[in-house]
């Protein structure tokens, strides 16, 4: 077996897992693009909102532009922007006949059916990074929040485990992982409220009026699920059924509930924010958009999510919105059956 581990997509998620892996001693490639090249390629600095640090010299990646090492890999972690993610399908297809087993850690639905479908014969399985990574400073990839590790059960991905473990995030398989999937997008319908709202994440949450618009978007969601027979998992401490009503309570109880349970560093923003920072595509039909589809399969509608998708859509092709929490707000519940406060 090729004993290789490749990582397909060498941005924030890709070199954060990926140089972890490489620092305990695996044997990693990276994939990327000329974007991270100085920062794949520079002294890397890993820490965490947990105190960890790990460093490695410049040069110390396997880092390269040319995909050609997909060729000796046993395990390929895809770690591209879900819009990227039929190409690099296409890509570990014509250059992996080996087939090595393939790990999806995208935020959002839909992903692995894309791998999959121009994988057909590949073992390919959906997994989750429940934490963020920003980079604080030039060299410092910092995990902001906490979380780990997920993914479907998967017999491929059995000898790579060790490999997780020592690097110090161990892969948590899991039977029920579609419903862990459902979970965790709950949480990441905030990911197009925080970008368009301009203010990092921990500020956003702070002002209840920008809860109740996440409220909103989770509450449509859960009624999808309901009504397509899913019943979203547990992905962090608080149930997603509590969640509306948790972001509705106001900000002092918010504070002292939410606080342990959502720990998070004062500049973390959703990396939606930073894709529109960048004037890049986001991956919002992956996560609002899921749910406006997932209706639209069950005889519904999502109106809430679909709005906020047409507003994430409209930020793509214009500047970097700052809505008020009382504006977003008042335009979703224009969109619904809400009715505007
Ligand atoms: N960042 C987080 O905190 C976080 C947390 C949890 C989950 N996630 C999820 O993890 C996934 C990756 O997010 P990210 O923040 O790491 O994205 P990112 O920083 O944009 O990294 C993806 C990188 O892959 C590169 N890429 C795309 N196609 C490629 C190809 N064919 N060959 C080589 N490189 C390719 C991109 O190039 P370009 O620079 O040219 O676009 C980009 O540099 C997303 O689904 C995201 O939702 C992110």
């Amino acid at each position: 077996m090729a004993n290789r581990i490749v990582v397909l997509g060498a941005g924030l998620i890709g070199l954060y897992v990926g140089g972890l892996l490489h620092a305990a001693g695996a044997p990693v490639s990276l994939i990327g693009r000329s974007r991270m090249r100085a920062l794949a390629e520079g002294p890397l600095v890993f820490s965490g909102i947990d105190g960890r640090r790990v460093e490695l010299p410049a040069g110390a990646l396997d880092y390269s532009e040319d995909p050609v090492a997909l060729a000796d890999a046993g395990l390929v972690l895809v770690t591209v922007k879900s819009a990227d993610t039929g190409d690099a399908g296409d890509l570990i297809g014509s250059i992996a006949p080996q087939r090595p087993a393939v790990l999806s850690l995208q935020n959002g639905i839909g992903n692995t059916d894309v791998l999959q479908t121009r994988l057909p014969d590949y073992d390919v399985a959906p997994g989750m990074v429940a934490f963020n990574v920003a980079v604080p400073e030039p060299g410092r990839l910092h995990r902001a929040t906490d979380g780990g590790l997920m993914s479907a059960r998967m017999p491929a991905l059995l000898p790579w485990l060790p490999a997780f473990e020592a690097a110090g995030l161990p892969l948590v398989m899991r039977n029920d992982f579609a419903p862990v999937q459902w979970g965790k997008l709950m949480l990441n319908l905030n990911n197009a409220v925080n970008a368009l709202s301009g203010v990092p994440l921990a500020a956003e949450l702070a002002q209840r009026p920008y809860r109740r618009v996440f409220a909103l978007l989770v509450a449509e969601a859960l009624k999808t699920l309901r009504a397509s027979g899913i019943v979203p998992a547990r992905v962090t401490r608080v149930p997603p059924q509590a969640l509306p009503m948790l972001l509705r309570v106001p900000d002092a109880v918010y504070r002292r509930i939410a606080g342990s349970a959502f720990a998070m560093d004062a500049e973390a923003r959703s990396s939606m924010w930073e894709d529109l920072n960048a004037g890049r595509r986001t991956e919002v039909d992956y996560l609002n958009g899921a749910v406006v589809r997932l209706a639209d399969r069950a005889g519904r509608t999502a109106p809430y999510n679909a709005a906020i998708v047409e507003l994430i859509h409209a930020a793509e092709s214009g500047t970097l919105p700052a809505y008020t929490a009382d504006e977003l707000y008042a335009h979703l519940a224009s969109s619904g059956p809400e009715r505007p406060r």
